[in-house]
Formats: C-alpha cells, sequence, structure tokens
C-alpha cells in the first residue's frame, strides 16, 4: 500500500447530528479526550456563562451561548485520523448544518434515551439519507429513566424506515442503570457511577446461561429481562450487514451514558471499524475516486470575519481525493484559474494552524479574498473535475430587509450579499430591479438577528426589518421563464435569487396548490441545485 493510501484509508470524517440538548457537545468531548485533543473536560462545552465551547468564533455565539457556525476538529485514535464535523446544536441554524453534512462521508445520531426522535434530528436525518451515508447511532443518557429500548428502536426503523442492529443493549435505565451488553463480545460493560460522575466501566465475560453469576451482577429481576430481551433480539432483529450500514439502510445502535463517559469507547472503536474511509464522490457522470486521482476538493462553507482583527474570510473545503501540500498550484475550475492556496489551515475549533499536508477526507480552511463560492471545486491542475452542486435547502422565513440610513446602500449591499455568498442567509430581489430591495429567507428566524447583529458590528449598518407572511419557497424549474405568464395570487411572490434564478414565496401550501392548479406547466422545485 502506498503512503497516499495508508494515509487516505486511515482517515474518517463524521458528522454529529442531534437535537439540542441530546448530548452532543458532550459525547464530542468525549472523544476528544481519547484523542488527546483536549485536556480537560468542560474545554468544548460553551452553554453556560464562563466556560466557551472551542467551536464558538461569533460574539453573538458567547452572548447567547449557543453555537452558530460549524467547526471542524481533528484527532488521532487507534492510528486513524479522525475529522468530527461539529454542527450547530440550536435548531434555528440548519442551513449550515445541511451543508455540512455534504462534507461527511458518515453521522452520528445522538438521541436523548428518554426523548426519543425529536424534531430536529428528523430533520438532520433526512439530509443523511438524501446522500445515503452511513448513520451510527447512539443512545445517550441511559444514566437517566429512558424509554424502552425496544419502544426506541422501533421508532428508528418506523419514522426513519431504516433498519437497526443494536451492537449492544442496555440492561435497565436511570437508578436502575447496570450497564450494556455486548451482543458479539458477549459480555457484559458494567455501570458503576459511584464515583459520580466518572463511571466505572468494567468489562465481565458472561453467559447468558451462568443464572447464578448474572443474578450476583445486575439482579435477578434484570437477568430475567435481559435474557428475554436477548432472545428477542437474536430472533427478531436485522443481522449485522456492513453493506446495509455503508448504504445507510441499517443503522448500528449503541446505547451509553456520555456524560459518565459510560460507553463511549466501545462506540468509537466499533464506529472506526464499521466506517467508511473517504468516500468516492460524483462528478457529473463519472465517480472519482479518492485513491487514485489526484487532489481534488470542494468549498461546503465560507465564513467571513472569523477574527475581528482580521477581517478575514475562510472558505472550508473538504479535500475528495488525492494530496494537498502547503505550495501546490491549483485549478479552480468556476473561475477558470490556477491559483496557490493561501495560508491552508486545519482548524482545532478557533484555534488554527497552518499545514503542509493533508489528504482525502481533511478539511481544509483557506484564506478567501471573496473568489470562492460554496460549491466550488478546486484541483490538481491538469485534472477536469467539476464535482456536483451542493443544493440549497429552503427556507421558511422570510423578511424585508431595509437599511435605516440611505448613505450606506453600499455597505448594505456589500454586507448582506457576503453574509448570503456565506450560505447563511438567501437574499432575493424583485425581478429585474436590482438591488433595490432585499428580501432574506432564512431557515430559522434567529438567523435574522445573526444577520443584523453582523450588518451592525462588521459593516456599521443598521437596518429596519419586515416580516413577511410567507413560509415556503420554490424555486421554477421552467427554462426561459415569463414571470408575466404566471396566473398569480395575492398570497404569493415572484422574486428572483443573486444569480437571477426565478422563485415564488408562498404564504401556505393551499397556495403553493391553488398556483400549480391554475399554472399547469409551471415547475416549482423544492430545493436549487446552485
Ligand atoms: P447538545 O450539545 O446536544 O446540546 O447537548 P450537551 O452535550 O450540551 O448536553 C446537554 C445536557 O445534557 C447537559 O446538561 C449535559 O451535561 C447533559 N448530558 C449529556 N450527556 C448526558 C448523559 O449521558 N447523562 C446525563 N444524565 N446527562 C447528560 P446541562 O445541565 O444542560 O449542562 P451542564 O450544566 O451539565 O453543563
Amino acid at each position: 500500500m502506498s503512503n497516499l493510501e495508508h494515509e487516505i484509508n486511515r482517515r474518517r470524517t463524521f458528522a454529529i447530528i442531534s437535537h439540542p440538548d441530546a448530548g452532543k457537545t458532550t459525547l464530542t468531548e468525549k472523544f476528544l479526550l481519547y484523542g488527546g485533543a483536549i485536556q480537560m473536560a468542560g474545554a468544548v462545552k460553551g452553554k453556560k456563562n464562563s466556560r466557551h465551547a472551542v467551536s464558538d468564533w461569533m460574539e453573538i455565539e458567547k452572548q447567547r451561548g449557543i453555537s452558530v457556525t460549524s467547526s471542524v476538529l481533528q484527532f488521532e485514535y487507534n492510528n486513524c485520523c479522525i475529522n468530527i464535523l461539529d454542527t450547530p446544536g440550536h435548531q434555528d441554524f440548519s442551513e449550515d448544518t445541511y451543508r455540512t453534512l455534504m462534507a461527511a462521508d458518515s453521522a452520528i445520531m445522538v438521541i436523548d434515551g428518554s426523548r426519543g426522535i425529536e424534531p430536529q434530528t428528523r430533520k438532520l436525518f433526512k439530509v443523511c439519507a438524501m446522500r445515503h451515508i452511513p448513520i451510527f447511532t447512539f443512545v445517550n443518557k441511559m444514566d437517566r429513566e429512558a424509554k424502552s429500548p425496544f419502544d426506541l428502536i422501533e421508532e428508528l426503523e418506523t419514522e426513519f424506515g431504516i433498519g437497526t442492529y443494536p451492537v449492544n443493549w442496555p440492561i435497565g435505565s436511570g437508578d436502575r442503570f447496570k450497564g450494556v451488553y455486548d451482543r458479539s463480545e458477549k459480555h457484559i460493560l458494567a455501570f458503576d457511577n459511584s464515583g459520580r460522575g466518572r463511571s466505572i466501566a468494567e468489562k465481565v465475560e458472561v453467559e447468558l446461561e451462568d443464572t447464578a453469576a448474572l443474578d450476583a451482577l445486575i439482579g435477578e429481576e434484570l437477568r430475567q429481562q435481559l435474557v428475554d430481551d436477548i432472545e428477542l433480539l437474536d430472533g427478531a432483529s436485522y443481522e449485522f450487514d456492513l453493506d446495509m450500514v455503508h448504504n445507510g439502510s441499517l443503522t448500528p445502535v449503541f446505547f451509553g451514558s456520555a456524560l459518565t463517559n459510560f460507553g463511549v469507547e466501545p462506540f468509537l472503536k466499533n464506529y472506526l471499524e464499521m466506517s467508511p474511509t473517504p468516500l468516492a464522490r460524483k462528478a457529473g457522470d463519472t465517480i472519482i475516486d479518492p485513491v487514485k486521482t489526484d487532489f481534488s476538493a470542494f468549498v461546503f462553507k465560507i465564513q467571513a470575519n472569523m477574527n475581528k482583527a482580521h477581517r478575514d474570510r475562510i472558505a472550508f473545503m473538504r479535500i475528495c481525493s488525492g494530496k494537498f501540500e502547503k505550495e501546490m498550484n491549483v485549478y479552480h475550475v468556476q473561475r477558470d484559474k490556477s491559483m496557490k492556496l493561501s495560508q491552508p489551515q486545519q482548524m482545532m475549533a478557533s484555534d488554527r494552524e497552518v499545514i503542509d499536508e493533508a489528504y482525502a477526507g481533511d478539511i481544509i480552511g483557506v484564506f478567501d479574498p471573496g473568489i470562492f463560492n460554496i460549491g466550488d471545486t478546486v484541483c490538481a491542475n491538469g485534472l477536469q473535475i467539476k464535482y456536483d452542486s451542493i443544493p440549497t435547502f429552503a427556507p421558511e422565513h422570510f423578511a424585508l430587509v431595509i437599511q435605516k440610513d440611505t448613505l450606506k446602500r453600499k455597505q448594505f449591499v456589500k454586507g448582506v450579499t457576503q453574509i448570503a455568498q456565506e450560505g447563511a442567509i438567501q437574499i432575493y430581489q424583485e425581478p429585474f430591479s436590482g438591488v433595490e430591495k432585499v428580501y432574506v429567507g432564512v431557515v430559522g428566524v434567529l438567523q435574522f438577528e445573526v444577520l443584523e447583529h453582523r450588518l451592525k458590528s462588521e459593516y456599521n449598518v443598521e437596518v429596519i426589518r419586515e416580516s413577511l407572511p410567507y413560509q415556503f419557497v420554490r424555486w421554477i424549474g421552467n427554462e426561459n421563464f415569463d414571470p408575466k405568464s404566471v396566473r398569480m395570487s395575492s398570497d404569493a411572490k415572484i422574486l428572483q435569487d443573486f444569480k437571477g434564478n426565478f422563485l415564488m414565496l408562498f404564504a401556505s401550501s393551499w397556495t403553493i396548490k391553488g398556483i400549480q392548479d391554475r399554472n399547469k406547466d409551471l415547475i416549482l422545485l423544492e430545493y436549487k441545485e446552485n
């Protein structure tokens, strides 16, 4: 195996998805501890007052105590090089999260054992399912009273339409939580939380038939339940099938407790064994092999002003093939230009490290003087690759944004355009009107506040926002579309996005139906390939 192949094959790049509060940050922190990437528990966490998440970048994040932007963390464990794409937990920041999922090869879904599937998990799962990437489920907080594990896996199967394979099985929960039974290794990982907060996980080899030993370990009632559960599982559940895991139709399920560090290491080990190496990617009709093709990458995220002192803008790229070296010349496909990527960096959240080399699977951030767009491809000179574009997800909230001081028109337009280029918001205008009035669409309403805050602090522009009564956006798929040809209704509006694509806003799903009924030839698309 060549060194290149070895380096690529030891990489794993995943995103963690969950509903806020399920324990994503806690689990990430434990992963990093295993990798020795952070020394102290609590360093990732930024929820409350003084402790700031290492992934908190912007001022507003600190003020609100939430993580607005996704960060990328890299660490080494068991000879694997792991890239975690941390995604914002707050439900209002889903657009960024969606795009981050485009850069991941697999996802870890954290579920709160007492709550089961929650709305945000549902939304994020949909995006993963769209890409058929493997999903690993960690049912967290088993040290608290949890739902029946059978109910939980049934929920996953019926709601998500995927198979489940519990790799381990919980023995009780809450005060009666005794640990998990590892189905393939056939041992119990016993849970002892007497150390308050730091659990002791003791591996005990047992035969389920060894009644006396089991009774002594977990008590008669739980022993009986475990034996019954395992019999039921072995008889009725899916067989383990790695191909199904890899095409996203079977999710391995693990039970544990991130806070007490119980079940995290076995989860990580199993994950590394079962998860795919950097995936081949589609570029039109070609599938790009990560090892056999020279360097190529696509931009999945752009973030301006990460460091206020530098007024910089960083384009995050997912390397899809080959090796990147610091001084190399690359070809920016969309601009048809050869260039050097300046200041290539890898992120340990807000700590940046300039790197000399990186491989397929890795994420690099490069200084962007305003030339990159989300979805752009860069590759080694001589290659002709254009990665499939990243879909734009549909905003659900819309407003008209007007600057207070008309003299600040230029800064205003620059600000909204740059923030839109980052993909945090979408901006639209009246057809053929130029940027007279700026309509803004966002996935979550908090994004409006982020926009106002950033316009003020970074561009020195104050704005007035008028909410609009629309809830849905559809892009128009007809070629040579003429806005005047549509038979409209009063609760819909035709606009253009800043690339000139036509779209319509609708007040309700009934409006969409009404317009569609009246305009049979109109093609309405839920999301737009850029
Ligand atoms: P998130 O990133 O998904 O939003 O969740 P986060 O890790 O911040 O966890 C949310 C809350 O759940 C935190 O409590 C955290 O300590 C707790 N938690 C995480 N994993 C477990 C677990 O396995 N068992 C139990 N019992 N609790 C868990 P908090 O009170 O909001 O914050 P803090 O005061 O503990 O920092």
